[in-house]
């Protein structure tokens, strides 16, 4: 049988400085053997070890089409400060994926209406670009991004970002609690204020949140303003995690844990659970 704690050897192949303040950076991994590379969907994370360090949760930011697999890292402590000092060519450990997905099933014929703040952006990057790809891209309605950060430099995938805005099949609304003269992007304002003024439809939508805990709370009104239901609005938590398989007990919210039955619950779940996210 298969120890689930071995990681799965890869390589960094590219790092990427992602903010002005230099505290966030994409690292894109290659496996070393193309046999075990990981297959997964938008919304699932895996762990990333460093031989002598440790190792940490992530949320995927590829998507599963992609040859490489992203993870965009904040620098918070001694695990994320080594990972920041790793170049191009160096070996880690991934193990994963873990975690259930946001519910692309459900979310088919439905327009999707995706809301995100700061680095929590990592999984909903995955998911808006598994869903423009043109073989799955027809099997969903309009698709809504509203994506804002404290500060027009903190906004993660600045160029892919770019390119998204000129898209026609994607209305992405990109937003700064502060432009103070930046001419990009034009949108000043916080995000639950920015998604009302917005306003999507909700009659036949699903809508996907990641974001700091306080974007969290003023987007749950601002979506039940729109009409959405709790049971059409999905939440990634990120409560703190060591096995990531539900063995530990590290990251239980009542019954459920977070790494086995989520990261993804609904918002109806969440209301049924102690707030321990
Ligand atoms: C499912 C999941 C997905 C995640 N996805 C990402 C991601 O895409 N990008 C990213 O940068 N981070 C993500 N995280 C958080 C990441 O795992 C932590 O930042 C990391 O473990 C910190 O390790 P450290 O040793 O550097 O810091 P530590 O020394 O462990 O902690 C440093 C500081 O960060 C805080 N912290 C640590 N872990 C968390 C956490 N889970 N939530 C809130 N605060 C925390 C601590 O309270 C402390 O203040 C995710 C966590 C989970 C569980
Ligand atoms: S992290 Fe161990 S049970 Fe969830």
């Amino acid at each position: 049988m298969s120890n689930p704690y071995v990681p799965i050897p890869a390589r960094v192949e590219k790092v990427t400085i992602e903010n002005d303040a230099r505290d966030l950076k994409t690292f894109e991994l290659s496996f070393l053997d193309p046999a075990m590379r990981m297959s997964y969907t938008p919304g699932q994370f895996g762990f990333i070890s460093i031989v002598g360090v440790g190792e940490a949760p992530f949320g995927i930011a590829s998507a599963p089409h992609e040859e490489r697999v992203w993870f965009t890292v904040k620098r918070v402590g001694e695990f994320t400060t080594a990972l920041h000092e790793l170049e191009a060519g160096t070996r880690v450990g991934v193990r994963g994926p873990y975690g259930n997905s946001y519910p692309l099933d459900l979310m088919k014929g439905k327009d999707v209406v995706i809301v995100s703040g700061g680095f929590s952006f990592t999984t909903l990057r995955s998911t808006i670009a598994h869903l423009l790809r043109p073989e799955v891209r027809q099997d969903y309605g309009d698709i809504t991004c509203v994506y804002g950060a404290r500060s027009p430099g903190e906004l993660l995938y600045k160029d892919e970002l770019r390119e998204w805005e000129k898209r026609t099949d994607l209305k992405l609304v990109l937003c700064a609690d502060r432009l103070s003269g930046a001419d990009w992007p034009r949108t000043e304002g916080l995000v639950p204020n920015v998604l009302k003024e917005v306003a999507p439809g909700a009659a036949n939508a699903v809508a996907l949140v990641c974001g700091p805990p306080i974007m969290i709370k003023f987007t749950h009104p601002a979506l039940e303003l729109l009409g959405f239901a709790p049971d059409r609005v999905f939440l990634s938590l990120e409560n703190r995690m060591k096995c990531g398989i539900g063995k530990c007990g590290r990251c239980n919210v009542g019954e459920k844990y977070v790494c086995k039955d989520g990261p993804v619950f609904s918002h109806a779940e969440l209301k049924n659970l102690p707030a321990d996210y």
